[in-house]
């Protein structure tokens, strides 16, 4: 059986204070998103797969991959949520189904490795939820008061970071999302839009380094351990 893939890829990126958004920066001589999507492109179980843009975006036209007759386009919306949902209606349009796997992977999580990309897909595959890659703490945590001192130290045995991709059937994830939205809840992710509905999606433990480039030191330690990188 095959998945789906959405990609959302029309935020701003406004903590990479750079002069275009984070999936445009160029990383060992192609644009982020552009090793993105490879990792997807080159999956044989892919049935489809579309990026969310931004409806003013005047980077993509310019990628070699905006030729590229397997990817869909969606418009963008004002927050990630929206980005997610168009693109969900853009696949149910290019035959996918309610029932169908989907895949929603950041643009700027550009260092995702087959291997867990397939323990993904494979840890799901009978599940009735669905979950995500997540990676647990490593560092003692805190919890900050008011005054910037510490209020208290929070156990890191039951917290995970979460990750993407994040792996759900495409009409839970839509009714979710869509009920969220509605509520006007803050969802940074599609778990937890799951979560809100009722759901409790599982933690499939990924690799630490598939970072989402957010701040510029992200990006320069990609940078550096990017295969090659140091030859
Ligand atoms: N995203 C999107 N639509 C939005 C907001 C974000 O498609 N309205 C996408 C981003 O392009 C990115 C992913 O969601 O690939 C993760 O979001 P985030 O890291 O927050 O990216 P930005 O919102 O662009 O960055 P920032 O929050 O720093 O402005
Ligand atoms: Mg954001």
């Amino acid at each position: 059986t095959g998945f789906w893939v959405v990609i959302p890829a029309a935020g701003v990126g406004s903590r990479m204070l750079a002069d275009r958004p984070k999936q445009y920066l160029p990383l060992a001589g192609r644009a982020l998103i552009e090793h993105t999507l490879g990792c997807f492109l080159s999956h044989p179980r892919l049935r489809g797969l579309v990026v969310s843009l931004a409806a003013d975006d005047p980077y993509w036209n310019s990628l070699d991959c905006a030729s590229d007759e397997r990817i869909g386009r969606a418009v963008g919306g004002s927050e990630r949520a929206d980005s997610v949902l168009n693109g969900l209606f853009r696949l149910l349009a290019l035959g996918a189904s309610d029932t169908d796997w989907v895949l929603v992977h950041d643009a700027a999580r550009p260092n995702l490795q087959r291997a867990d990309l397939d323990g993904l897909l494979e840890q799901l595959s009978r599940d009735p939820v669905g979950g995500l890659l997540a990676v647990p703490a490593k560092d003692t945590l805190k919890r900050a008061g008011a005054d910037g001192r510490v209020a208290e130290t929070v156990d890191r045995s039951v917290i995970w970071l979460a990750y993407t991709p994040q792996m759900f059937r495409l009409g839970m994830l839509r009714e979710a999302l869509q009920q969220a939205l509605a509520a006007g809840v803050r969802v940074t992710d599609e778990a937890s839009a799951m979560e809100w509905a009722g759901y409790a999606p599982r933690l499939i433990e990924g690799r630490a380094d598939n970072i989402k480039v957010t701040r510029p030191e992200d990006l320069h330690w990609l940078e550096q351990q990017w295969p090659g990188a140091l030859i």
